[in-house]
């Protein structure tokens, strides 16, 4: 099905690693112009690589803090100017280490919050600008079902994604009369199906400290759909929810893809 996004300009945060990488290379597929903003140049450049080669009418790849205001705007500056606007944003970055809420500090909430929450504001603020004078576009933010059942040991990160899925709702509800939709989406456990597939700059670099073979078996056993998620399962849904085409009167949804992990009414 054409979902209508060929040359539509995308872009895509933390694009070069597992479930970003996955992303891009589905919008490839659709002949999408795409940037991908991540801090790992060098990952992300073996995306762009693997994406021009899989259909993307263009592929750019432009190193990007999204917790900096200023690296976000110069993010969407390289689209704009190679691309025209941005059509689509993905709100992908996202980061934690699994420990107890009494483990942690400040330290590492003020990192938790940055790179998820605060990531988020810089890349939407900067979006809607672009998007509202031309009354019309897409985000799709990557929340996490952690931020929808209180997840063991993901405190601050649960916390930061049910903030992202609040704040989506607002934005969706305050830009929707510029044609702006603005939705989440919330994977469950997923895991790369390749060590080649993460950066270094990727919770799961290394994934043994995260989830031992016994752990990841007791999850798949404890989801309706009894397997892990990989990357590619979380792919169809950001591409609906991007499509004005066939999402068009869907806006401030959180849509969870987990194998029915969360089952919210
Ligand atoms: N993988 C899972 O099990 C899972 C589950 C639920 C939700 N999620 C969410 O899905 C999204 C993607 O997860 P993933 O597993 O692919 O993560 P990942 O850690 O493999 O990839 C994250 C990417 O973001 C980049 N990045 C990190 N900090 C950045 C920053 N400050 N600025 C720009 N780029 C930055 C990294 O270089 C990497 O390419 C995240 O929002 C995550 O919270 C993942």
């Amino acid at each position: 099905m054409d979902l209508g996004l060929r040359n539509k300009s995308v872009i895509v945060t933390g694009g070069g690693s597992n479930i970003g990488r996955a992303i891009v290379l589905g919008f490839a597929s659709e002949g999408a112009n795409i940037t991908i903003g991540d801090i790992d140049a060098g990952q992300a450049e073996d995306t762009a690589k693997l994406a021009r080669e899989q259909g993307a009418a263009s592929c750019q790849v432009v190193k990007t803090d999204v917790t900096d205001l200023a690296s976000v705007q110069a993010m969407f500056k390289a689209a704009t100017d190679k691309f025209g606007s941005v059509d689509v944003l993905v709100n992908n970055v996202g980061w934690d280490k699994l420990m107890f809420f009494t483990q942690t500090d400040p330290e590492f909430w003020r990192k938790v919050i940055n790179i998820n929450f605060v990531g988020n504001l810089n890349c939407t603020k900067t979006a809607l600008e672009i998007m509202i004078p031309k009354n019309t576009g897409s985000i799709v933010s990557i929340s996490s079902d952690a931020s929808r059942q209180g997840e063991l040991r993901e405190a601050v990160y649960g916390g930061m994604k049910a903030a992202v899925n609040s704040f989506t709702k607002t934005v969706a509800r305050e830009n929707g009369r510029y044609g702006i939709r603005c939705n989440v989406v919330c994977p469950g456990v997923t895991i790369p199906k390749d060590p080649s597939d993460v950066g270094g700059s990727s919770m799961w670099s290394n994934m043994a400290d995260m989830f031992t073979p016994d752990q990841l078996e007791k999850v798949a056993k404890a989801l309706p759909l009894r397997t892990i998620g990989h990357p590619e399962d979380i792919v169809g849904a950001v591409m609906f929810l991007s499509s004005r085409k066939v999402a068009g009167y869907i806006t401030g949804q959180v849509l969870s893809v987990s194998g029915g992990y969360s089952m919210i009414g």
